[in-house]
């Protein structure tokens, strides 16, 4: 039986990953399924706690019994957390966010013209991690902020940096590209925390790695 350890805590999630506009027909994505942010949500759940969901284009069956809102773009993500942060005791950033959108979106498909092409000019999205961390330090509240990294290289110097620059209590990083985590049904992890501690997560079902992130947030929630 799974210990309801979680009851009466409020967790908010995003999943998925985040597209930006080129024209109507084309955008700029990533290969995040949404299988670690649901599997997230599925746990938390069986925990006790009252589940929110940000899904970002996921195309998996629903989680039952979580609260989903749906969204498409970076921006669209920042604007649902940004709605749904407030009261919650941890949120957990699972999503892949795009750093950069076309500062343009066509009104209509770009045609081939027999020139060179026409260069994307991009600019830079909200932090939406960074920006969870400096809301919580202006208003008092006791959160817990939890992040992934996707990392490709030198994951740990990498993750460490990461966790250093977002100021989130947990940084669970993970390697992908080569067939690794993005769509899979197993992760595998290194959870480092802001304290200095560091937890191994051996390849294991996505909600393995799920469960022990709840371990670690329930550690650090008050009461
Ligand atoms: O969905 P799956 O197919 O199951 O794959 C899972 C996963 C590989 C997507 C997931 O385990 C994972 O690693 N998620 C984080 C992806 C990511 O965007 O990593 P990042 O290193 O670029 O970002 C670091 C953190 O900052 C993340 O928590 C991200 O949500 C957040 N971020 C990033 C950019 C931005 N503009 N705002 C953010 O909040």
């Amino acid at each position: 039986a799974v210990e309801p350890d979680l009851t009466g805590k409020r967790v908010l999630i995003s999943a998925g990953g985040t597209r930006e506009a080129i024209d109507p027909v084309r955008f700029i994505g990533n290969h995040s399924s949404g299988r670690q942010g649901y599997a997230l949500a599925r746990t938390a759940a069986a925990r006790g706690a009252d589940v929110t969901v940000v899904a970002a284009n996921v195309g998996l069956p629903d989680p039952a019994g979580v609260h989903l809102v749906r969204v498409g773009s970076a921006v669209e993500l920042a604007e649902a957390v940004e709605a749904e942060r407030a009261g919650a005791d941890a949120v957990v950033m699972t999503a892949a966010v795009a750093d950069f959108r076309p500062v343009n979106s066509a009104a209509s498909k770009i045609k081939k013209s027999g020139t060179a092409p026409a260069p994307i000019e991009l600019v830079e999205n909200p932090d939406i991690l960074a920006g969870l961390v400096v809301s919580r330090e202006r208003e008092g509240t006791a959160q817990t902020i939890v992040g992934f990294a996707a990392e490709t290289d030198d994951v740990i110097a990498n993750g460490r940096a990461k966790l250093a620059r977002k100021g989130c209590d947990l940084l669970v990083v993970n390697q992908v590209g080569g067939g690794k985590a993005f769509g899979t049904d197993d992760n595998k992890a290194t959870v480092l925390g802001a304290d200095g501690t560091v937890v191994d997560v051996p390849t294991g079902p996505k909600e393995d790695l799920a469960d022990r992130v709840w371990d670690l947030v329930a550690e650090r929630l008050p009461g």
